[in-house]
C-alpha cells in the first residue's frame, strides 16, 4: 500500500488542494475491527461498502456536500450548467427517435443534489424542446440529505428515488460518476496465480492493511477470463461485481430508450494493462486524489475505473445494444457544445465574469487530462440504426 498522502494527478482535481484529512470515523473503524475479529479479514468490497455506504457514518450518507468547489471533488455537472444543456440535446434526440412518447422517464442513478437534472431541464426549455413537457424525473439517490435538496429544487420525488421498483418505461437512464463508486474487490497476480487482497487490522501499530489470500469467489477469475485478461506478475487490479446486477435492474426497467454511463473507464485490455500495475483505486478528499484508502475512512471518496468491456458484455447479454463509447469531450462536441457556447458569447446580457467562468469550465470539460478524458458509454433499445449525435462528435485539434 502506498504511503498516506502520496499524491497523483487526479482527474477530478480542481482548485488548489485543501488539507488531506487523515482521521477516520471512529464508529466505522470499530465496526471494521469487530467484523475482522469475528470472521477474519474483509474483502475490499466489504470494506468499501462500510466506508461509503454504512447507514449512519458512511461517506455517502453524510450531510456534508461532496461534489462541488467546496467539497472533495468537482464533477462535470457541478462545473457548469452547459454540461447538462449538452446532455439535454442528446436526450431530445433519443426522445424523437422513440417517436416522442408522452411519458419519457429520466432515471438518474447517483443524482446528488439534482444539479444535472436542473441544468438538463433548463437546457430543454432554452431549446424549446417538447421533451420538457413529457419528462418524468426519477432520481435514485441513497443520501437522504441529497434527496431533500433535489425535492427542494425540483418538487416532490417519485417513489423510485428511494429504490422502489418502477414499471418498465420508455426513456433514459443516466449514471454520471456512479459506477466508479460501486464496491470493488482487489486482486493480485503473485507466483503465477490470482490472489485476492483482503483488509486486515494490524493491532501493533493500530492500522488497516491488505493481505493476500485465496479469492473469496470464483467470479473474480471468471470475470478476468471473460475479459480475456491475464494480469502480469505483481499486478494489482480492481473488479466490480456489482456492475452486472446494476445493469440487470436497468435493463429490466428500460423498455425502450437510452442508457448513458459517464465515468472514468477503459476497455479491459487498457484497464488491466500492466502499465496500471497498482490498479486504479483512488481516494478523493479536499480536492486531492491519492492512493491510500485506509486513512480518513468514511471521510473520503473511494473510486475505481469502470471496466467498459464487462459493461458492454453485460448489456448485450441483457438485450441492450452497445451503441458505442466516446470521450466526454467528443460527446459534448457531438451534442452541440460549440453552438451552446456561441449562444452565451453572443448574448448581450452575458457578463464578463459569466463568460470567463464558462471558458474555464469548457477547458476542464474538454481537457483529456481532466473531465474530457472520461468515457461516455451509450447503450440502448429501440433507438434506430444511425449513430446518435453524441457518438459523432470530433474534438477540434485531435
Ligand atoms: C460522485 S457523486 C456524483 C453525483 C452526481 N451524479 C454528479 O455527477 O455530480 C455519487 C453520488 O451517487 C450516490 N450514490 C452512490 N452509490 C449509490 C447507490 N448505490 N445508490 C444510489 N445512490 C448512490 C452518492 O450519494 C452521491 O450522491
Amino acid at each position: 500500500m502506498s504511503e498516506p498522502g502520496r499524491l497523483e494527478a487526479g482527474l477530478r482535481r480542481t482548485a488548489p488542494p485543501g488539507p488531506l484529512p487523515t482521521e477516520s470515523e471512529p464508529a466505522l473503524l470499530d465496526q471494521i475491527r469487530a467484523e475482522i475479529a469475528a470472521s477474519g479479514p474483509l474483502t475490499f468490497a466489504r470494506f468499501m461498502t462500510i466506508a461509503l455506504y454504512d447507514p449512519d457514518h458512511g461517506y455517502y450518507r453524510s450531510a456534508t456536500e461532496r461534489p462541488g468547489r467546496a467539497g472533495d471533488f468537482l464533477t462535470a455537472p457541478e462545473t457548469h450548467p452547459i454540461f447538462g444543456a449538452a446532455l439535454a440535446r442528446q436526450l431530445d434526440e433519443a426522445w424523437r427517435r422513440l417517436d416522442r412518447p408522452d411519458r419519457f422517464v429520466l432515471r438518474e442513478y447517483g443524482a446528488g443534489s439534482g444539479t444535472l437534472a436542473a441544468s438538463i431541464l433548463a437546457g430543454l426549455r432554452t431549446d424549446g424542446s417538447g421533451l420538457v413537457d413529457t419528462l418524468v424525473y426519477e432520481p435514485i439517490e441513497l443520501n437522504a440529505h441529497r434527496r431533500s435538496q433535489i425535492e427542494a429544487r425540483l418538487g416532490p420525488l417519485p417513489e423510485t428515488s428511494t429504490g422502489a421498483a418502477a414499471s418498465p418505461f420508455a426513456g433514459a437512464v443516466l449514471a454520471n460518476e456512479f459506477l466508479d463508486a460501486l464496491p470493488v474487490h482487489r486482486v493480485e497476480q503473485h507466483d503465477g496465480r490470482l490472489w485476492e487482497r483482503f483488509v486486515d487490522w494490524d493491532a501493533a501499530p493500530g492500522n488497516l492493511l491488505e493481505r493476500r489470500s485465496e479469492p473469496s469467489t470464483a467470479a473474480l477469475a471468471a470475470r478476468l477470463a471473460r475479459d480475456g485478461v491475464e494480469l502480469a506478475e505483481g499486478q494489482v487490479a480492481e473488479i466490480c461485481l456489482g456492475l452486472e446486477p446494476w445493469l440487470d435492474e436497468v435493463a429490466a426497467d428500460l423498455e425502450r430508450g437510452l442508457v448513458l454511463v459517464i465515468d472514468y473507464g477503459q476497455r479491459a485490455p487498457a484497464l488491466y494493462d500492466p502499465v496500471r500495475i497498482g490498479g486504479t483505486l483512488r481516494a478523493y478528499a479536499g480536492q486531492r486524489a491519492h492512493a491510500d484508502p485506509f486513512i480518513a475512512v468514511g471521510r473520503q471518496d473511494l473510486t475505481a475505473h469502470v471496466d467498459l468491456t464487462a459493461l458492454e458484455a453485460a448489456a448485450r447479454a441483457l438485450g441492450l445494444n452497445a451503441l458505442g463509447d466516446v470521450s466526454q469531450a467528443a460527446f459534448l462536441v457531438g451534442c452541440g457544445l460549440e453552438e451552446l457556447v456561441e449562444v452565451v458569447r453572443s448574448n448581450p446580457s452575458t457578463t464578463l465574469e459569466e463568460w470567463l467562468a464558462l471558458r474555464s469550465s469548457i477547458a476542464r470539460l474538454l481537457d483529456p487530462a481532466a473531465l474530457g478524458g472520461f468515457r461516455v458509454v451509450l447503450l440502448g433499445r429501440g433507438l434506430g440504426g444511425s449513430p446518435l449525435r453524441g457518438l459523432a462528435g470530433r474534438v477540434p485539434g485531435r
